[in-house]
């Protein structure tokens, strides 16, 4: 029988092939941080990658373009494989760009192209809002109501079964790969499937996907995806997002799209002549050039991800979140209801916690006086998520042992 106990959890850590890398991030001291669905730690590489830029700026003013340490001309390059490594899509169909929402609005300038007959985008319920307000103002902005135009489901069978039923209404489907506030992992892969079949374009919000969950969009033949890469991505406060555009898309030009000179051919960019021919694939759809300071941390992080392996993170993520609910159920079972479902393949490292009793809020509060660092997402739901790069058994442990004692009292 399993006890669950400190040294338990410690001897789980001694195990941990991948404890090493928890030194690899500075962890804000004397806390339990365990908020990497909202803002990943920071990784020690990245103040020097950014300094990096700051003294090439320093030395080399505008000559830095092209003579800086990693020019800046083609800096957003150095990004791209490594992003595509992430999401599972080939070189060309990733590119790192604007932040989320912006990124939504400028693929859907191409992908959501509504008519009388099928103007409907398929949303799951409980929705970031950000997406719901993106995708009500994209359908009034062609004319059409959300009330009628936007629908919404519960969880992937709903959209499977809805898709299955009157796809052929459907405009968009425009989902959670990782709902934000449950924690459920959507199955992207029937979804677009499905969706394909009654010709609607498949789209996915990859916030709390994108190094969590395994993703291989290209295979699943996802049409188009947006990511931030400030949550488990490690890439700093409102740092710049990524987009994925399927390569069957890359080289279309019936698609519209609002266009900028970043995404203009590169061997004619500076001609500055007065047509836009865009690059092929996903940097086609760049408008402004890249905020270098913003990406010189991401680009650190995602070095870290090249280097470790999603595989090894993914393998870890699923014994730290079982773990987390194992704890839970042994010692919280009374008084907390995880949201989250139990599967592995249907979460990623988040579970998602309703307090009994209406008291979820006064615990929350506990927790946070305690040290522990999670948050709270109204009405009524504690999220914590142990992320494998930095996160240990001894840290889940200690969320739940002081969840225990804040419960008690
Ligand atoms: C699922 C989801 N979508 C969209 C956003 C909004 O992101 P941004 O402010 O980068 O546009 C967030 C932010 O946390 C999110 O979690």
């Amino acid at each position: 029988m399993t006890s669950w106990s400190l040294d338990d959890a410690r001897a789980r850590d001694a195990a941990d092939p991948l404890a090493p890398y928890r030194e690899k991030f500075h962890l804000p001291p004397d806390t339990v941080y365990l908020c990497g669905h909202s803002l990943g730690a920071q990784p020690r590489s990245a103040q020097g990658a950014v300094l990096e830029e700051l003294e090439d700026w320093k030395r080399l003013a505008v000559k830095g373009h092209r003579e800086a340490r990693r020019p800046w001309m083609p800096y957003h390059e150095l990004l791209a494989d490594k992003g595509a490594r992430i999401v599972g899509a080939l070189p060309g169909e990733v590119v790192h760009m604007n932040t989320l929402t912006v990124n939504v609005h400028f693929l859907m300038a191409s992908f959501y192209r509504p008519t009388p007959e099928r103007h409907k985008i398929l949303i799951e319920k409980h929705a970031f809002p950000s997406d719901q307000y993106a995708m009500a103002s994209q359908i009034k902005w062609h004319g059409f109501d959300p009330e009628s135009s936007l629908v919404e489901v519960e969880r992937s069978e709903d959209a499977e079964a809805i898709l299955e039923r009157s796809g052929d209404e459907f405009a968009l489907v425009w989902i959670g790969g990782v709902n934000y506030y449950s924690g459920e992992a959507f199955r992207m892969e029937s979804i677009t499937r499905l969706a394909h079949e009654h010709g609607v374009i498949a789209g996915f919000d990859l916030a709390h996907a994108a190094g969590n969950v395994p993703l291989s969009l290209h295979d699943w033949g996802v049409d188009f995806a947006c990511w931030c890469t400030y949550k488990y991505l490690n890439g700093g406060p409102g740092a710049v997002g990524a987009c994925f555009v399927h390569e069957r898309h890359g080289r279309r030009d019936d698609l519209p799209r609002l266009a900028g000179w970043w995404g203009h051919d590169k061997a004619t960019r500076f001609q500055m002549g007065p047509d836009y021919v865009p690059i092929p694939g996903a940097e086609g759809w760049q408008v402004s050039n890249p905020p270098i300071l913003s990406l010189a941390p991401v680009l650190a992080s995602l070095e870290m991800f090249d280097a470790v392996g999603l595989a090894a993170l993914r393998s870890k993520s699923v014994a730290l979140t079982g773990y987390f609910q194992s704890l839970i159920e042994a010692r919280l079972a009374e008084t907390v209801e995880v949201l989250t479902p139990r599967d592995p393949y249907r979460r990623g490292a988040q579970l998602s916690l309703r307090v009994r009793g209406g008291t979820g809020r006064a615990v929350f509060d506990g927790l946070s006086a305690r040290g522990i660092v999670c948050d709270w997402r109204e009405p009524d739901v504690i999220r914590a998520a142990p992320a494998p790069f930095y996160n240990s058994f001894e840290d889940v442990y200690r969320f739940v042992d002081v969840a225990a004692q804040v419960t008690d009292s």
